[in-house]
């Protein structure tokens, strides 16, 4: 049995963070960001908005292009590492949000790399036949995570949420082809929140440390992503005999215009077969692919028989591949 994507949504909040405003915030420079990440500016969730309202309206935006009910679904999958709270899961939060009664509801945290894992994971449980209409999501509230007064890392991350809505298929000619999902737990402290877990629990202490916040050695992480996805988009084409100049789309995690850069530069992409909107949104983490799968299907970047290759590097670490026959 094969698994399709048929059908995409995201939601971006409206509040639009430039870099001329954290030029005021902290000691940085919009020539600065914008020559290191290709970021100009970043979407932030409102005060009373949350993971799971983000989620939902990405939900809903998926759903609407299915023309599907939230009963419909019979999984809902979660990614993201800003959840609503500890416990429990905001897949379980969306599911009441929706209405969506019928279907189990879990996460997955794979910090960047999330939204493929979830492919992956939805892929697995569709091709066993036990569900047939899932909902995926990478989702992110990393403002509420952001250190803002650590400059190294709070003009990188923004909020936001992207959907697909899974389902099988005999079509060979449609699906997805596979996913590669990889970790090495050993990087862990180059990418973490130290802070409000079982190692660390909140105190008074770990508030005035600033524990609870995004800690990023960012040049280390940077140098092993790059050789990491180099290597994952090589082997993922290589796997499925696809050559690098047969790929009509590269949709690349978007965390840095540099990294996606090189990945493209070592399948020797021209620009307009690379999705970039870094620009806009900044690192969305979880939410970042999923995002972008949306506007490039909207903007119809992505056109039936298209071979399009996703791919992220996260905490963890994590990294992560689809090849998809559109
Ligand atoms: N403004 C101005 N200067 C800055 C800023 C800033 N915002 N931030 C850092 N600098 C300074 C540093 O202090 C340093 O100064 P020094 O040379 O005097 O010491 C200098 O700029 C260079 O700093 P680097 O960290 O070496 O800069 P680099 O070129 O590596 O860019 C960046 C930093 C953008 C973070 C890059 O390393 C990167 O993108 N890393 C990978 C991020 C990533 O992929 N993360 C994984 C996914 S995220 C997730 O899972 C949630």
């Amino acid at each position: 049995m094969k698994v399709k994507i048929t059908a995409t949504g995201s939601y971006s909040p409206e509040k639009i963070l430039t870099n001329a405003e954290l030029e005021k915030i902290v000691d940085t420079t919009d020539e600065w960001i914008t020559d290191r990440t290709g970021i100009k500016e970043r979407r932030i969730a409102a005060e009373n908005q949350c993971a799971s309202d983000l989620a939902h309206q990405a939900a809903l935006s998926a759903l609407n292009s299915a023309c599907m009910k939230p009963d419909d679904l019979d999984m809902i999958i979660v990614a993201t590492v800003t959840g609503d709270m500890q416990l429990p899961s905001t897949a379980c939060v969306l599911q009441s949000k929706l209405g969506a009664f019928n279907a189990v509801a879990f996460d997955v945290n794979a910090a960047c790399s999330g939204f493929i894992f979830g492919l992956s994971t939805a892929c697995s449980y569709i091709k066993t036949g036990a569900y047939k209409k899932v909902m995926v999501i990478g989702v992110e509230c990393l403002s509420k995570f952001t250190d803002w007064e650590d400059r190294t890392t709070c003009v990188l991350f923004g909020d936001g949420a992207g959907a697909v809505i899974l389902e099988p298929s005999d079509d060979e000619s449609s699906c997805i082809l596979s996913t590669d999902i990889h970790s090495d737990g050993r990087f862990a402290e180059l990418l973490y929140v130290p802070g409000g877990g079982s190692m660390m629990p909140a105190s008074p202490e770990t508030l005035k440390d600033r524990a609870h916040y995004v800690k990023m050695k960012g040049n280390e992480v940077f140098k092993i992503a790059v050789k990491t996805l180099e290597n994952l988009v090589i082997d993922t084409l290589k796997k499925n005999n696809v050559d690098p100049s047969e790929l009509s789309l590269l949709i690349p995690h978007q965390a840095n215009m540099r990294i996606i850069q090189a990945t493209a530069t070592r399948l020797n992409l021209t620009p307009d077969r690379v999705f970039v909107n870094i620009e806009k949104y900044g690192n969305t983490s979880a939410a970042s692919v999923a995002i972008a799968l949306d506007e490039a299907v909207k903007t119809g970047r992505i056109k039936k028989g298209d071979y399009v290759l996703l791919e992220a590097f996260g905490a963890g670490f994590t990294w992560a591949a689809a090849l998809i026959k559109w």
